[in-house]
């Protein structure tokens, strides 16, 4: 069989990255496994609803699974022959690592060496993994470059993610398991993450409530829209293993046009046509004051750009949501 022709795994797959993923792989013809833990970090209904756009799909197959359960995952790469592997699932969230240290250990430092060991004993081809921009930390230096030392994590989130590309580049080196790290971008759009900005905001708006804003709402980020990070993952996934000595590669995945949290809210509120009050909270620990990424490497390589700016990425949003919450409220009543 020709590596184009075997399944492609994809890890995280009900998540909000690698369901978008494997949508633009099955779109385009291609087999997709996908395995995910269905966790309740947030609402299981959103993830069991982005399950059932993928099963519309006769070449997906679902695999509920822990990442952490070896003899699970030996018998998933044992039954399939992937060469390629999307590795999206992880326990994401920066102020959740506060409270839940031990779940970003074991989903994103042993879960992942479990998934590492199945590619390296399996002869995968080419392992793609999500990393995250908040693996710069404590930096003065704007943009981030992937050249930067990124050896001052802000939370436990951000350290995890490190150790993550410190693993992967170590499997690079002894097994020659090829790996590309995607340090993705504060990504937003429709089927988002209940815990990050753009759904807790529409969520306040459309109740009518006070939107809470923790700082001053001056910090900036990259924000950037679902379908320019699957492009750029799928470019990456496209081209093939990285060449270099040890094959390990890293990329930073974002918008090179960044926002003040403010005026993303502003825009947010304008899509949402909804009137928008502030109540500013005092700022959590671990946050970045703002995180805007150096895209050469990604323009030099794979002649990457990220296309969508934030008001048709936030009308997209926008719309999306307002027909997912309402379907959301009248699915209760039906089943009653
Ligand atoms: N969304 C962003 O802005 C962003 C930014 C930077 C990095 N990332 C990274 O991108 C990846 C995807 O993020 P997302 O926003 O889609 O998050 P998500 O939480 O929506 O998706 C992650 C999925 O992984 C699953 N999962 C978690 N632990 C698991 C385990 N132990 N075994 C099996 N499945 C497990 C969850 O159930 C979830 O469906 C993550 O690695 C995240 O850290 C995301």
């Amino acid at each position: 069989m020709q590596s184009s022709e075997t399944p492609i795994l994809i890890t995280g797959v009900a998540g909000f990255i690698g369901h978008a993923m494997a949508a633009a792989l099955l779109s385009d013809g291609r087999g997709i496994v996908g395995l995910d833990n269905l966790n309740a970090y947030y609402d299981p209904a959103l993830k069991h609803a982005r399950l059932a756009r993928l099963r519309e799909h006769e070449k997906f197959a679902f695999h509920r699974l822990d990442l952490t359960d070896e003899p699970g995952m030996q018998a998933l790469f044992g039954a399939h022959e992937f060469r390629r592997v999307v590795h999206l699932a992880a326990q994401a969230g920066v102020r959740y690592s506060i409270e839940a240290p031990g779940q970003y250990l074991s989903s994103n430092i042993a879960g992942l060496t479990v998934l590492l060991e199945c590619c390296a004993r399996h002869g995968v081809q080419h392992l793609l993994y999500a990393s995250s921009s908040s693996v710069y930390g404590d930096t003065e230096q704007m943009p981030f470059a992937e050249k930067d030392a990124a050896d001052r994590p802000r939370s436990v989130y951000a350290a995890t993610k490190r150790a993550g590309e410190l693993l992967a580049y170590a499997y690079a080196r002894i097994h020659g398991l090829p790996s590309t790290g995607m340090r993705y971008f504060t990504v937003y759009g429709p089927w988002g993450r209940p815990d990050m900005a753009a759904m807790t905001f529409a969520d306040d708006l459309l109740a009518g409530r006070p939107l809470k804003v923790f700082g001053d709402g001056r910090q900036r980020r990259a924000f950037t829209y679902i379908d320019d990070a699957v492009k750029a993952t799928l470019a990456i996934l496209e081209r093939g293993a990285p060449a270099g000595r040890p094959p390990a590669a890293l990329y930073n995945i974002g918008s090179d046009q960044d926002a003040e949290l403010l005026e993303f809210i502003r825009i947010l509120a304008g899509e949402m046509q909804c009137g928008c009050e502030i109540e500013f909270q005092p700022e959590p620990a671990g946050e970045m004051r703002a995180t805007l990424p150096d895209t050469s490497a990604m323009r030099r390589d794979f002649g990457f750009e990220a296309r969508v700016g934030l008001k048709q990425g936030l009308r997209e949003f926008a719309r999306w949501f307002r027909e997912y919450s309402q379907q959301a409220v009248r699915e209760p009543e039906l089943r009653a």
